[in-house]
């Protein structure tokens, strides 16, 4: 991996900041690592090693501000902005500093309407972990769902065909997956990678721009992901669907709300592709397979309600 590495960032809003806040730290058991002058919190996930990976910020209406993903160095970081203005995609600069112990930042909107940013420079603060001789786990990993890492975003949006298009041709990531519609022809859901996993983006087509419908965390077992089931039910947190499996991507899931109605999933599992598989398909018929392979539904909450 040499280009685009992994979404390293996502701001979310809230209705109530200090609420959601106490959710993400004792539930989701996310590590709070700071909060800056324009009222943000600043959270990681225990094993993550930059600074910050999910951000909230309080307002009057919940979703998405932004996501962000990580490049491997500054050189990487100029030569993509070239590529994106080339493409004929407009940039602008976000300053370091701009958002804690983060470098200058990239910004550009994607067609689905979604800010996108890239970016080379996050502090690295560690996992708690020594890095010579490191036990393979610490106090943090237990606390709440605790969560190692934040895995990818499924996004909503119109013109997910020029998504893919920029994803493929500009930044290198590769198609896993895709979903077609009932004409058999347009791609309706896209899965997306920059790396071994099996996404590192998703994006479904949708008339609203710039949609969130759920950021997922990556568990490290199927005996986790329920252990994450059985804390949301002990803190009557909103479940939408699971525990169970996804016929695409193979991902073992569970779909929550936090408090502010913005979708999250814990999940594991997938297997990991390579740049020269085929893309695998899904067609409409067994989309309900594709969403939920043990139960074959087509969960309506799950298709509809974004944030
Ligand atoms: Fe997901």
């Amino acid at each position: 991996m040499t280009g685009v590495l992994r979404p390293g960032h996502v701001q979310i809003r809230v209705f109530d900041l200090e609420e959601s806040a106490r959710f993400y730290r004792d539930v989701m058991g996310l590590v709070e690592t700071g909060r800056d002058d324009q009222g943000r919190v600043y959270f990681k996930c225990w094993d993550e090693r930059d600074h910050n990976s999910y951000i909230i910020r309080q307002a009057e209406e919940a979703g998405i501000d932004f996501f962000g993903f990580k490049v491997l160095n500054v050189a990487t970081l100029d030569k993509l902005e070239a590529d994106l203005n080339e493409y004929g995609i407009e940039t602008t600069r976000m300053p370091a500093g701009e958002m804690l112990e983060t470098g200058e930042r990239v910004r550009f909107t994607l067609p689905t309407g979604h800010l996108m940013e890239l970016y080379a420079e996050k502090s690295a603060v560690g996992n708690g972990l020594s890095s010579a001789n490191p036990g393979p786990w610490n106090k943090a990993s237990e606390h709440g769902i605790a969560p190692v890492r934040l895995d990818h975003m499924l996004l909503y949006g119109p013109n997910v065909a020029a998504n893919k298009k920029i994803f493929e041709d500009v930044l290198g990531f590769f198609l896993v997956e895709r979903v077609l519609a009932e004409d058999g022809e347009f791609e309706a859901a896209l899965w997306l990678s920059c790396s071994h996993k099996v996404h590192d983006i998703a994006f479904v087509e949708h008339p609203e721009p710039g949609k969130l419908h759920h950021c997922s965390f990556l568990m490290e077992s199927w005996e986790k992901v329920l252990r994450a089931g059985d804390i949301m039910s002990m803190n009557e947190v909103s479940v939408d669907i699971g525990p169970t499996r996804h016929g695409i991507t193979r991902g073992c899931t569970i779909y929550a709300w936090d408090p502010s109605g913005n979708r999250f999933e814990t999940f594991m599992g997938g297997y990991q592709p390579y740049p020269d598989y085929e893309t695998i398909t899904w067609d409409w018929d067994h989309f309900p397979q594709g969403l939920d392979y043990p139960q074959r539904k087509l969960h309506e909450s799950f298709l509809t309600i974004v944030t």
